[in-house]
């Protein structure tokens, strides 16, 4: 059976450095995973006046972090913290109360950055956020990538060789972490 990983980037931007990210790593898992990028772009801003009454898009980005064994955060710094659009998809999906689609869900933090620091602390944000809605985050190794030219090579893979192994290590043990913390 396939493993299926739910992939939320960080970023709207065409051109995502993250977005990027995310498809040179799906070619780092075996090939019983699966990774689906959701759409995060339509959902509209969270109210909790609708939490009776889910908008369609956040039904379906409820089902499909449902449906996933492991989520993947790949996700930019804004202003020292996680985008605001990647916030209300954790907060869409987080509610009505007690309807968390997030309890439980082995999940992996990453991102990359124009700026030295690599969304470092975008990412411990995001854990802090994570570790609130008890999902279990996979520790290390911690994943805090600049954004250089060659980094990704013509085909969209890793195009550095030290990078390339480091992902390498970090996506076995990722794989690891979700089949000895996924309920299905
Ligand atoms: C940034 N950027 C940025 N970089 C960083 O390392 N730390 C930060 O706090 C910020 N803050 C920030 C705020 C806003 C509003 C923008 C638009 C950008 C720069 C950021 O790393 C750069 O734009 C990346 O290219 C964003 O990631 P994507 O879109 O390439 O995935």
């Amino acid at each position: 059976a396939q493993t299926r990983i739910a992939v939320i980037v960080g970023s709207l931007r065409k051109d995502s450095f993250n977005h990027k990210l995310a498809l040179a790593l799906a070619h780092l898992a075996p090939s019983d995973f699966t990774f689906e990028t959701l759409r995060i772009d339509d959902l509209p801003l969270y109210n909790q006046d609708d939490d009776g009454n889910q908008a369609a898009q956040v039904k379906r980005l409820k089902s499909e972090v449902a449906a996933a064994q492991g989520v993947l955060f790949v996700t930019p710094e804004y202003n020292r913290s996680i985008p605001g659009v990647l916030k209300n998809a954790i907060d869409h999906a987080s509610r009505p109360y007690g309807q968390s689609v997030w309890a439980g869900k082995p999940t992996g933090v990453l991102g990359i950055s124009v700026g030295a620091i690599g969304t470092a602390l975008a990412q411990q944000h995001l854990r802090n956020i994570l570790a609130y809605l008890d999902a279990p985050t996979m520790g290390g190794p911690e994943v805090f990538l600049q954004a250089k030219e060659g980094l990704f090579d013509d085909k969209g893979h890793i195009g550095n060789e030290g990078t390339q192994k480091f992902l390498q290590g970090w996506m076995d043990k990722y794989v690891a972490w979700v089949k000895a913390h996924s309920a299905a």
